[in-house]
């Protein structure tokens, strides 16, 4: 069965581990999982089944805003749903934790994320040309956005 947990300190190392197996070559400052760790700024969130870590999602927070900074599922375990549950999961907490304005950008060529972000309730808002370095030449960033209206947006539905 799939848990959705915050970041704690022990998982550290495996977050890590599945950054790096996930964005190759590129593994994630270590300060954003401390600043999560700590609620300074960040927060995070992990999909596990039993004791292994399958997922996860980092967002950078200010005022009633976050942004999605990476989000990752272990290749083994790809569409079976874990990143949209953990995605709407996130989505909730940082809503009842008082976030109003979600966005985040994603290279154009990544068309598994696209999907996923617009499964997710978010829609595209704009483009920055050029954006992301490739091996050769470099590439657009997408820009998406998901407003989250919290209680009072819910009454007024
Ligand atoms: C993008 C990623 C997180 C998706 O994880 P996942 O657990 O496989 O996604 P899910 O199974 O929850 O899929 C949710 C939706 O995303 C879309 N999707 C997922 N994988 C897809 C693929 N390979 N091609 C097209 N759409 C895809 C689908 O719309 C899917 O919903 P559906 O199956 O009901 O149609 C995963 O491919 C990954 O870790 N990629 C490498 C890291 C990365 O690029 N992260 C995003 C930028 S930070």
């Amino acid at each position: 069965m799939l848990s959705l947990t915050p970041l704690q300190p022990a998982d550290l190392d495996a977050v890590q581990a599945l950054d790096l197996e996930c964005f190759a070559g590129d593994a994630f400052a270590v300060r954003w999982w401390h600043k999560a760790l700590e609620g300074q700024g960040a927060a995070a969130w992990l999909a596990r089944e039993g004791d292994t870590l399958l997922g996860y999602c980092l967002f950078s927070r200010v005022l009633d805003e976050a942004e999605l900074l990476r989000i990752a599922c272990a290749p083994a375990a790809r569409q079976r749903g874990i990143a949209l549950a953990l995605l709407n999961h996130a989505m909730t907490q940082l809503e009842q934790q008082g976030t109003r304005q979600l966005f985040l950008e994603v290279r154009a060529s990544n068309l598994a994320a696209q999907q996923l972000y617009h499964r997710a309730g978010w829609h595209e808002t704009g483009r920055r040309k050029d954006y992301y370095p490739l091996e050769v030449g470099r590439e657009d960033a997408l820009l998406f956005g998901c407003e989250r209206p919290g209680d009072a947006g819910q009454l007024n539905r």
